[in-house]
């Protein structure tokens, strides 16, 4: 049994079965309808969403102006692992994403993993992008005097959460003390959520080339919007002299780029790193693309490079334009900024206001279009039930899987909150980034073929060693603490703590995220000198582990157990199912 759950799937044959010539099925399957542009338009589509214009206001709360060094190394995570998709991508042109790469790699049991994991970056953090669209919805509702009631915008267990912790925020205790009551239960619930998911599910049903339409439109708008922020927000921060909150005054008085200190720019590795979810989905529309070999790379790293730039600009422009510290608990940070006690611009906050709900529609259209697709190509293996390969006769998409989809968004939007939802999303993508690096390491190198994205080998037979033992060394001479420190850590510095977002879990010492990844990082050193591994995919792995240290033990209890569910569901199907099984 062991052997068979490793059991592997031969690239060839994922792409015969992909139907890079047939296309799956006889008589019908997905349109070969999008170009480089279009490519680069759906990176831009999913990337630049909730992540900016909702949980920015967090990470810059939590890391200070310092946080753009986070995004800078999420953005350097990113491109590695943009580069071993494309690697992939461009040997196994089929849908499927990582799921797909880990099959050909790992074997069946790592890719199940994957996909399990992946139905959380797919579907898990579109509710995020749900609950975000919602907040950004009413308050544009709101100011042109349409309200809806408090009890049907925000979540139950937003509502209930935070009124434990004490919170006096007037919006949630509105929605606690008016809410109708039916059978002793407070009706509770995000409807704007629940409508948008609803219209997104019909949308990517009814096809892919209307869809494609639609996200291009959006692109161009929200791409405008931001760069006016930028603008506008950027000009305000100089000609108003506001250039000192760029480094501002922590606790104790004393000025800092990070005024909570590196622990507290790492605290917001969850919302920094959803901000660049999305570079990914790309890799997914492989059977719709009209170049898949050429394009995908391309599509990806370019839409990565253009976001990553725009998160830049934001986090400074955010972070100049208002103190650090008043960005606690606000959901729309860029419309915040130009409030009156703020940059008091009234018509950039509405500009924001609808901006906001064009990108966080943009993003939820990609990833509602590629977790079907992740699914049918499960399906495909036999790792999921026939019918989720079902392809609709006249629009031509998985029907089926597309409406799965939309339940698996819609109903947890009922019972879960905005925090919870964004640390398993998170946790789970890192995790699926770690084995697509380290996939790539795994198969074997190909002669260079015309027109084909092949990723530069470099040999880090010497270099990763190096690279390893300097940021011992760096991490030692910046924190003579460090290492000791990691052993006796000490929870009550970091601000998520006194925020109450910590369970007990996380009070325990030693940190062991962390020490696992020097263990990890040391001991990839060796083999790599051993193997001489490609230097590129041993980057995208040892940055996505380090930003894996900044999850909170309790959001690796859920992922785990997440993950046990999967592998238990494995176990009675997928296993006995599988196409390789037979
Ligand atoms: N990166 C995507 C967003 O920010 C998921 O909405």
């Amino acid at each position: 049994m062991s052997k068979s759950l490793f059991r592997t799937k031969k690239i060839e044959s994922v792409i015969a079965d992909g139907g890079v010539d047939s296309h799956g099925e006889v008589g019908g399957g997905l349109k070969r309808v999008l170009t480089l542009k279009d490519l680069t338009f759906f990176g831009i589509a999913a990337i630049l969403g909730a992540g900016s214009f909702s949980s920015l206001g967090g990470a810059v709360f939590h890391g200070g102006p310092g946080v753009v060094i986070l995004f800078i190394i999420t953005a350097i995570a990113c491109a590695f692992t943009a580069f071993c998709y494309s690697e992939f991508a461009s040997r196994i042109p089929v849908a499927g994403s990582a799921y797909t790469y880990a099959y050909a790699s790992f074997g069946e049991l790592f890719a199940w993993i994957i996909g399990w994991a992946l139905i959380m970056e797919y579907s898990i953090g579109n509710i995020y992008v749900a609950y975000s669209w919602s907040d950004y919805f009413t308050s544009f509702l709101q100011k042109i005097n349409i309200h809806i009631p408090q009890y049907l915008c925000t979540s139950y267990m937003e509502v209930k959460n935070s009124l434990a912790l004490g919170s006096s925020n007037a919006e949630l205790k509105d929605a606690w003390n008016n809410a109708p009551i039916i059978g002793g239960l407070r009706i509770i619930f995000d409807l704007p959520a629940l409508v948008i998911n609803v219209l997104i599910t019909f949308l990517v049903y009814r096809g892919i080339k209307e869809s494609r339409n639609f996200s291009n439109l959006m692109v161009i708008l929200k791409m405008m919007v931001v760069a006016l922020v930028i603008f506008v927000g950027g000009y305000l921060v100089f000609s108003k002299g506001l250039t000192f909150n760029w480094i501002p005054a922590d606790d104790n008085g004393v000025k800092s780029f990070m005024p909570n200190g590196f622990s507290g720019v790492m605290a917001a590795v969850s919302g920094v790193f959803f901000a660049y979810i999305g570079f990914d989905a790309v890799s997914v529309l492989a059977e719709e693309s009209k170049n898949p070999q050429r394009d995908l790379p391309r599509g990806m790293i370019y839409s990565l490079v253009i976001c990553t730039v725009v998160y830049i600009l934001l986090s400074m422009v955010l972070s100049g334009a208002v103190n650090y510290r008043k960005f606690d608990g606000i959901g729309d940070p860029l419309a915040f900024i130009f409030e009156e006690q703020n940059l008091n611009v009234p018509w950039m906050q509405f500009f924001v206001a609808i901006a906001a709900v064009v990108a966080m529609t943009s993003v939820m259209l990609v990833f509602q279009m590629g977790q079907p697709r992740i699914w049918m190509s499960m399906s495909r293996d036999g790792l999921m039930p026939p019918i989720f390969q079902k392809i609709h006769s006249k629009y031509k998409t998985p029907s089926f899987a597309t409406v799965v989809t939309g339940l698996v968004v819609g109903l947890p939007i009922l019972f879960t909150d905005k925090t919870f939802v964004l640390d398993f999303t998170s946790i789970a993508t890192l995790f699926a980034f770690v084995l697509v690096c380290g996939g790539v390491l795994l198969i074997p190198r190909k002669e260079r073929q015309q027109n084909k994205f092949h990723l530069p080998y470099i040999n880090g037979q010497f270099i990763f060693p190096l690279i390893v033992v300097v940021a011992i060394l760096s991490a030692k001479v910046l924190n003579a603490n460090y290492f000791s420190g990691m052993i006796n850590f000490d929870f009550s510095q970091n601000p998520e703590y006194t925020s109450g977002k910590f369970s007990f879990m996380d009070l325990a010492t030693p940190n062991i995220t962390l020490i696992i990844f020097w263990l990890t990082a040391v001991v990839l050193s060796f083999i790599t000198f051993l193997k001489k591994y490609s230097l590129i995919p041993l980057m995208g792995l040892i940055t996505c582990l380090y930003l894996l240290t900044g999850m909170t033990k309790s959001n690796w209890a859920w992922f785990l157990a997440w993950l046990a569910i999967g592998l238990v569901i494995y176990l009675l199907y997928g296993y006995k199912k599988s196409k390789l099984a037979v």
